[in-house]
């Protein structure tokens, strides 16, 4: 009997010539997984496909709820953003899908899982790093990375065995979607040069023909985690889609990336994410008037660390799970509102309210009512400015570059 093995089957042009070519190749019975992670798409119809070009079994599997309470909100929660640009969208389903397919690979007895990317990109580490944390005895196989086709090749071997080209093959763009945004690459786009052509976005209408009047919005957060729009409760889903929406309406989300890759290539990559952008920026200022300054910038080191963390695939590592527990804790005085305008490829922060913030009227204001008492600043600022007195009369002031105590830049010598 041959052995079986599970391939995650995303309907396209290299995941469907994977069904045939894994059969030949390796004689396998390949069992085609499909996984919903907010990406619209026909289900139906993709399990059909594969199920038409030769898999002995196919499923689908909805994970958006699982996608948006284990992955999406608390990378959210973190404001995890790499390189300070991408929301990690892509990223943060590679685990969620290593996971689902090695459960399946367990219930089918399956000896092996199979995905469709190729030997270049960020993916491959995350499907692999992922699965082989929660089952070393699975076996990996990645068609796309063997057998060494080009597109062209590609495209002829379907034919040859009959695999329906998708229309997408004639886009000029690579794609991958997921709830928390859309990727795109390839084409023209690699020409860090060339502004990306209006056709490469779909989420997103120009700012030049978003409306011509604001909108305002209110996103309410409980514990860091966003749960009504405009006052109305909504579920976690619904929420990202709704924003999605009406952000990508107006323009916003856009974001162009010179990116760098784990395994060593800078690449150009654009993304839409209208309710990444939006909910990452009313997060942190709700943060802003709810935690210390301490909290903030300690915070900000963490986000960085849990962004690398999930670009680099190593979600399923202990220091990501300490590194959650601590985000968690963080939030517990995260509730409130924040107003947002959204308004020609902008979105700004109009307002935020939190029954826990620490913003204060009474120190802040230079009205009637203040509370600072201003004769203790002195005093202050005399301790708080003793190191530097004492430093700078025993030795700056003595130094040849003179009191401003910095060498001018043309004195620097340059390679
Ligand atoms: N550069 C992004 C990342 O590494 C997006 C990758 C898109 N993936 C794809 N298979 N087209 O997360």
């Amino acid at each position: 009997m041959a052995e079986k093995i599970v391939l995650a089957y995303s309907g396209g042009l290299d995941t469907s010539v994977a069904i045939k070519w894994l059969q030949e190749k390796y004689n396998m019975d390949v069992i085609a997984v499909t996984i919903d992670v907010g990406n619209e798409r026909d289900f139906t119809a993709v399990r059909q496909k594969a199920l038409d070009t030769g898999a002995i079994k196919a499923v689908v599997i909805d994970a958006k709820e699982l996608f948006v309470r284990h992955f999406i909100f608390p990378a959210l929660q973190a404001n995890a953003l790499y390189e300070g640009q991408y929301p990690l969208a892509t990223a943060l389903s590679r685990p969620l899908m290593a996971k689902l397919l090695v459960d399946i690979a367990i219930e089918e007895n399956a000896a092996a899982i199979a995905h469709g990317c190729t030997g270049k990109g960020n993916d491959q580490v995350r499907f692999e790093v992922g699965i082989n944390a929660l089952a070393p005895e699975l076996k990996i196989i990645a068609p796309a990375r063997e057998w060494g086709m080009t597109r062209e090749e590609t495209i002829d071997y379907a034919k040859k065995h009959g695999i329906p080209i998708p229309i997408t093959v004639s886009s000029p763009y690579s794609l991958d979607e997921c709830l928390w945004g859309r990727a795109i690459e390839c084409g023209i786009l690699e020409d860090p040069w060339t502004e990306p052509p209006e056709d490469a976005f779909t989420w997103t209408k120009s700012p030049v023909n978003a409306p011509d009047k604001p909108v305002y919005i209110e996103i309410g957060f409980d514990k860091g985690l966003p749960v009504t729009v405009d006052g109305q409760e909504m579920d976690g889903i619904s929420l990202i889609q709704q924003l999605n929406e009406l952000a990508g309406e107006h323009g916003i989300g856009r974001i162009d990336h010179i990116e760098n890759r784990l395994i060593g290539i800078k690449s150009r990559e654009i993304y839409e994410a209208p309710a990444a952008t939006v909910l990452l920026q009313a997060h942190q200022a709700l943060e802003a008037m709810t935690l210390s300054k301490d909290q903030l910038r300690f915070k900000q080191k963490v986000a960085v660390e849990c962004a690398d963390i999930i670009y680099n695939g190593l979600w399923f590592s202990s220091l990501n799970r300490d590194l959650a527990t601590y985000v968690i804790s963080s939030q517990r005085y995260v509730t409130g509102t924040v107003r947002l305008k959204l308004f020609k490829g902008h979105s700004t922060i109009a307002g935020r309210k939190s029954p826990k913030s620490l913003y204060s009227l009474g120190l802040a204001t230079y009205d009637k009512g203040d509370e600072f008492d201003q004769s203790h600043a002195s005093g202050f600022i005399h301790i708080w400015g003793l190191p530097v007195r004492t430093q700078a009369q025993i030795q700056l002031l003595g130094e040849p570059e003179g009191p401003l105590g910095i060498t001018a830049p043309e004195k620097i010598e340059g390679d």
